[in-house]
């Protein structure tokens, strides 16, 4: 059997990658890149990392880490052993071997896939590709995007995928906040554009993280993690529904979840809050909503989900309004009020699509004043939703504060909150995670919502 010279140099490459001789180029040094690029050092490779935020290499390069789940020392240690650097200089992208691409996938203001930032991702790569590399997105998008807008600016050098260059799809699964799980200990999804595509993505990865998941073709897996992350929108829609419903009643919907769970089969469980946040769960699902236009098929699940799930801060707020005035007689215009947690998620300083800003954002223009207390976030930092927010400094919790204000409203349940400090002193607590009961604090002051 004949062995072709492209072949030659995919073995070539395949053995590289065993040996941990290749280099891997990160490109997004955010809550998905960094961790990547610190689960690549760990197994021994030698790692560049990209960013066009000078700040962010700047700190990686003073040894500091801007991320929860890389450490200071993790940094420092593979620093000094000559396996990280971190730079701005897209032209050492040629001393890459394999390039994995963390930017970010938001949306527009019209709601639908901005696909700017991995677009013009892959136009540097262009510049800078050569024979024999690998290309991998990892970015959350629609089916289709590494196949119709990646690969034809990537071959329009000259170069062809699956021949000159490679080119390959895995979806990033972080947890943040989750002490359970670590870029390494997470199955990952693999596919590439053709056999020595896929075989050597899956050797990448495989020698990075604990388990791959090989799957047959691109598009299979770019709707991997939309099919992860609509599952949770439409369940979290689903049970915030039933909180609504079950208030009415007059039944605890935590309840019921409790004892659903025990169900050994077929039920697991979701848990409500005051809306979604974070960069995937609010955003990823309109991707598959944009794409399936195209083929002209309604997306009516996904739809119906965002909107039961954008309504519940204004849920929240009425709540608040209506206990407000039936427990203490007071109207919300001439209420203050203090926002518990403002991160989109327990344990994480993340505040992106945080429901929380919309709440005081909405609550802002409605109550005599109000105030956030987070001991993650000192600050509200810029976001392009709510920029107006931005600045907005944390207070602190302690009796006088707590007892100032005539609600308080818990919307992020971090661990280290004092809520039974909420629990002596506030007056009304709207609870919207079910913070105070779980922790066995058992107030007739909380009403939750
Ligand atoms: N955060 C999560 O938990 C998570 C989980 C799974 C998947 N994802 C997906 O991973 C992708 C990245 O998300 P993230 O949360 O890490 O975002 P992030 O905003 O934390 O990080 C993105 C990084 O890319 C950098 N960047 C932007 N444009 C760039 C460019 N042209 N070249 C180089 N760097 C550039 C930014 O400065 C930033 O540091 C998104 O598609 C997201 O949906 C995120």
């Amino acid at each position: 059997m004949t062995v072709t010279k492209e072949q030659l140099r995919a073995a070539t490459l395949l053995s590289r990658i065993e040996g941990r001789s290749a280099t891997v180029g990160v490109i997004g040094l955010g809550y998905v890149g960094l961790p990547l690029a610190a689960a690549a050092m760990r197994s021994g490779f030698s790692v560049i990392g990209f960013d066009v935020d000078r700040m962010k290499i700047d700190k990686l390069e003073a040894g500091r880490s801007y991320i929860d789940a890389v450490s200071d020392d993790d940094l420092s240690d593979h620093m000094a052993a000559g396996r990280f650097a971190a730079t701005d200089d897209f032209a050492r992208l040629a001393e890459c071997d394999a390039i994995a691409i963390c930017v970010p996938t938001p949306l527009t203001k019209q709601r639908e896939p901005d696909l700017s930032f991995v677009e013009g991702t892959t136009r540097v790569i262009a510049r800078h590709l050569r024979k024999d590399q690998l290309i991998i997105l990892e970015s959350t998008t629609y089916p289709g995007t590494t196949d119709e807008v990646m690969k034809p600016i990537l071959e329009a050098t000259g170069l062809k995928s699956g021949k000159d260059f490679y080119l390959g799809y895995s979806p990033e699964r972080e947890d943040p906040g989750s002490a359970g799980f670590e870029t390494a200990t997470i199955p990952k999804v693999v596919a590439g554009d053709g056999p020595i595509a896929a075989k050597l993505v899956a050797q990448l990865y495989g020698s990075i993280v604990k388990k791959v998941v090989p799957v047959s073709s691109i598009k299979v897996a770019e709707v991997v993690k939309l099919t992860e992350n609509i599952f949770r929108a439409v369940n979290i829609a689903l049970v915030n529904e039933l909180k609504v419903v079950y208030s009415e009643m007059g039944i605890d919907v935590w309840e019921v979840i409790e004892a659903a769970k025990t169900k050994p089969f077929g039920y697991m469980p979701f848990y409500p809050g005051p809306g979604l946040g974070g960069h995937c769960i609010p955003i990823d699902p309109f991707y598959l909503t944009w794409k399936a236009r195209e083929f002209e098929v309604a997306t009516r699940f996904i739809e119906l989900a965002g909107e039961i799930n954008v309504a519940m801060p204004h849920y929240v707020m009425e709540q608040l309004a209506k206990a407000l005035d039936q427990r203490l007689g007071i109207p919300l215009s001439q209420a203050s009020i203090l926002v518990v947690g403002v991160a989109y998620k327990k344990n994480v300083s993340d505040v992106r699509e945080s429901p929380a800003l919309k709440l005081i954002e909405l609550l802002e223009a409605r109550v005599a004043d109000i105030a956030y207390h987070d001991p993650l976030v000192a600050k509200i930092p810029r976001t392009r939703k709510h920029p107006l927010l931005s600045g907005k400094n944390c207070i602190r919790l302690n009796r006088d504060s707590v007892s100032a204000y005539d609600a308080a409203i818990i919307v992020t349940d971090h661990d280290s909150i004092d809520f039974g400090l909420l629990g002596n002193h506030s007056r009304l607590i709207i609870d919207t995670r079910n913070a105070m009961e779980s922790r066995g604090i058992i107030c007739d002051r909380v009403v939750k919502a």
